[in-house]
C-alpha cells in the first residue's frame, strides 16, 4: 500500500486548519503542513491567538505545531513535498457572469489545480477537502492531462468534510463517517486505500465509506441540502405555531421521537446561516437547472425562500410588537455569529435581520462574545446590506457587554444561542430598559427561564410560540410608566407611538386588516395598511410566483383560525 508520509493542505481556513491540525494530533508519523496566500492568517496560526475560535482546537494545535504541523506561506514547497495534497480553498457563492449568486466560483481549485501540476513530479493524491459542485473532480482531472509532464501521475479523490463550526474538533475526532471517492480503476483504488491508512489511525474502519467519484461530491452537497431542509421545514412550522397556539418546540419533541424523523437539527430559529448551507443549496439548485431538471431546482430552491422568510418574519414581528415603528428606537442585539460557539459570521441571520431593522431606522447595540466591532461593522456596511456606511456608523453600537447594550432598550432580541445569555442578570436588565421591556427570542433559549422573566416583568416573544396575552400592557406597567420619558430622546418618533392602546375590540377581518392579522396574532400592533407584517413575504428574486401567492393562504388560514375561535 502506499503510505502517505507528509501532507499538504491548501488553505487555511475553517476546514483547513482544523482539519489537519487534527490529522496531525491523530497521526502523529505524519508531517503535516498547511499553507495560504494570506500571510496574516499563517501568522495568526503560528500565534498564540489562532485565526479562528473552534472549542478546543487551541490544545489541538499547541500539541503538535512544530512538531509534526506546521503553518506557511510557503506553497509551491509544501506541495512539492508532500504525497497527497488537499484542496481546501473557499468556493463562494459566484457574484458575476454566468450562474452569478447561485453557482460555485470555483477559481480558486483550478489556480490550486494548476499550481499543482506546475511544481510537482512524481506520483501524488489530490484531495478535493471543499465543498464543490459534482464533476469538479473532472475539471481538476483535465488541467492535470492537459499539461502533464513525463513522470507526472496525479491521482484525484473527493473527500468532502463534513465538520460543524464550534463542534469541528470533536466532530473531526469522532465523525459519523468518512467519505472517499475516487476512480474505479485499479490506480483509483489504490489512491483511495491510501488515504483510508491516514483516517484509520483513529476511525473505526466501519465509518469509513469509498464511492466512487460522483457520489462523494454529490453526497456532500445533498447532506448539506438536507440538513438545511430540515430547518426550513421547522421554521415554516413555527410560522404556523404563531398562528395557532401550537408551540413548535412541543412540535419538535412530538415529531422528533419517531425515531424515522430523529430528534436532530429541528430548532426552529432565525433562520439558518454559515458559510455552506445557502451556498450549497444554491449551488444544487444551479446544478438541476443545468441539467433541466427544474422542479427539482425548485423543490431546493424552497429551502432557500423559507430561510429567508423566517429572517424577515422575525424582524417584521420584532417591528409589529413594538408598535409597528422602530424607528429612533434603542435595539439590543445580542449574538451576531451565526451559531455559537464560533466567532463567523458568514451569513449569520443576524446580518439580516439587523439590516430590516436599519432599514427602519432602529438604532442597534449589538454584543456578541466572539465577533469583533470590526467584523460587525464590515458585515453590516456590505452594499447588498446597506446602501450608505454612514448610516451603519450612526446606526449601530457595539456594545462591550450585553448590560450596556441592553441599557435604555425598547426590546432585547436574542440571535445567537449563546449559553452565556441564558446566565445574565435579567433582574439588572430590565430595571435599565424602557417599559415595555419585550425580550424576542429567536432561538428558544430561554424557555426555561420563563416564569422568572414573566415576573420580572417582561414581555416575551419567544420565536415559534402565540402570545396568548391580547393586552399590551399591565395595568401597574401602566401606571408606572405614562407617559414614557425616556423615549422622548430618541430621534425621529413621537411619544405618542408608545402611548398604549385600550384593549382593543377584535377586529373584524377587512382586506387591510388581514395584513396586520398576521402579526396581529400578538394582539398588540397598531393597526394600519401599512403595517410592517405587510412586508413580511420573502423576496423571490429569479423565480415564477409573487409574494401574494406565498401571503394568501397563510392569511386565509390565520382568518380562518381566528374566526373559529
Ligand atoms: C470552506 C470549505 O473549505 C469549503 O468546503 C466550503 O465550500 C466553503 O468554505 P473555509 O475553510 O470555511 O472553506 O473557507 P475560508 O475560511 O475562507 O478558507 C479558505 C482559505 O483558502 C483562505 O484562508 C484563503 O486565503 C485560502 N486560499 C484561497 C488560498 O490559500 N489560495 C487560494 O487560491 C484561495
Ligand atoms: C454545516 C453542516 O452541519 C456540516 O456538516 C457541514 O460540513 C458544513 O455546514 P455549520 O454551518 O458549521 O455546518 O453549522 P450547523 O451546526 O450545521 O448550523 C448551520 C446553521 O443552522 C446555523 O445558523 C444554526 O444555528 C442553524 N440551525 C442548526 C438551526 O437553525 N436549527 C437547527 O436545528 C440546527
Amino acid at each position: 500500500m502506499f503510505q502517505i508520509n507528509r501532507i499538504c493542505c491548501i488553505g487555511a481556513g475553517y476546514v483547513g486548519g482544523p482539519t489537519c491540525s487534527v490529522i496531525a494530533h491523530m497521526c502523529p508519523e505524519i508531517h503535516v503542513t498547511v499553507v495560504d496566500v494570506n500571510e496574516s492568517r499563517i501568522n495568526a496560526w503560528n500565534s498564540d491567538t489562532l485565526p479562528i475560535y473552534e472549542p478546543g482546537l487551541k490544545e489541538v494545535v499547541e500539541s503538535c505545531r512544530g512538531k509534526n504541523l506546521f503553518f506557511s506561506t510557503d506553497i509551491d514547497s509544501a506541495i512539492r513535498d508532500a504525497d497527497l495534497v488537499f484542496i481546501s480553498v473557499n468556493t463562494p457563492t459566484k457574484t458575476y457572469g454566468m450562474g452569478k449568486g447561485r453557482a460555485a466560483d470555483l477559481k480558486y481549485i483550478e489556480a490550486c489545480a494548476r499550481r499543482i501540476v506546475e511544481v510537482s513530479n512524481g506520483y501524488k493524491i489530490v484531495t478535493e477537502k471543499s465543498t464543490v459542485p459534482v464533476r469538479a473532480a473532472e475539471s481538476i482531472r483535465r488541467i492535470f492531462d492537459s499539461n502533464t509532464k513525463p513522470n507526472l501521475n496525479l491521482q484525484v479523490l473527493s473527500n468532502p468534510e463534513f465538520l460543524a463550526e464550534g463542534t469541528a474538533v470533536r466532530d473531526l475526532k469522532e465523525p459519523d463517517r468518512v467519505l472517499i471517492g475516487g476512480d474505479e480503476t485499479a490506480e483509483g483504488q489504490r489512491a483511495i486505500r491510501a488515504l483510508c491508512g491516514v483516517y484509520e489511525h483513529w476511525v473505526p474502519k466501519t465509518r469509513i465509506i469509498t464511492t466512487n467519484t460522483w457520489s462523494s461530491e454529490l453526497s456532500k452537497l445533498a447532506a448539506n441540502a438536507f440538513l438545511a431542509q430540515r430547518i426550513s421545514s421547522i421554521n415554516s412550522i413555527s410560522a404556523l405555531c404563531e398562528s395557532t397556539g401550537a408551540d413548535v418546540e412541543e412540535v419538535a419533541l412530538a415529531i422528533g421521537m419517531d425515531q424515522r424523523i430523529g430528534s436532530k437539527f429541528l430548532k426552529a430559529s432565525v433562520g439558518f446561516g454559515g458559510s455552506c448551507f445557502q451556498k450549497d443549496v444554491l449551488n444544487l439548485v444551479y446544478l438541476c437547472e443545468a441539467l433541466n431538471l427544474p422542479e427539482v431546482a425548485s423543490y431546493w430552491q424552497q429551502v432557500i425562500d423559507m430561510n429567508e422568510y423566517q429572517r424577515r418574519r422575525f424582524a417584521c414581528r420584532i417591528i409589529d410588537c413594538l408598535f409597528n415603528t422602530v424607528t429612533g428606537k434603542k435595539i439590543a442585539l445580542l449574538g451576531f455569529s451565526f451559531k455559537k460557539d464560533t466567532g463567523d459570521t458568514r451569513e449569520s441571520s443576524s446580518i439580516y435581520i439587523s439590516q430590516y431593522l436599519l432599514d427602519e431606522g432602529a438604532k442597534l447595540h449589538i454584543y456578541d462574545p466572539k465577533v469583533l466591532k470590526e467584523q460587525i461593522i464590515l458585515d453590516l456596511s456590505q452594499p447588498h446590506i446597506s446602501e450608505d456606511p454612514n448610516r451603519v456608523s450612526e446606526l449601530v453600537t457595539v456594545s462591550v457587554d450585553p448590560y450596556q447594550a441592553c441599557q435604555g432598550a425598547h426590546a432585547l432580541v436574542i440571535c445567537t444561542e449563546w449559553d452565556m445569555f441564558r446566565d445574565l442578570d435579567y433582574e439588572r436588565i430590565y430595571d435599565h430598559m424602557l417599559k415595555p421591556a419585550f425580550l424576542f427570542d429567536g432561538r428558544r433559549l430561554l424557555d426555561q427561564l420563563h416564569p422568572r422573566l414573566q415576573n420580572i416583568g417582561f414581555r416575551l416573544r419567544p420565536s415559534g410560540k402565540k402570545v396568548t396575552s391580547s393586552v399590551p400592557y399591565t395595568p401597574a406597567e401602566l401606571r408606572q410608566h405614562q407617559p414614557e420619558p425616556p423615549a422622548k430622546k430618541a430621534k425621529g418618533h413621537t411619544p405618542t407611538q408608545h402611548q398604549p392602546e385600550p384593549p382593543a375590540k377584535k377586529a373584524k377581518a377587512t382586506p387591510h386588516s388581514a395584513s396586520t392579522r398576521t402579526s396581529g396574532q400578538e394582539g398588540q400592533s397598531l393597526t394600519h395598511p401599512h403595517s410592517a407584517s405587510t412586508r413580511t413575504p420573502p423576496r423571490r428574486p429569479k423565480s415564477g410566483h409573487t409574494p401574494t401567492q406565498h401571503q394568501t393562504p397563510h392569511l386565509v388560514s390565520i382568518l380562518l383560525y381566528e374566526d373559529n375561535h
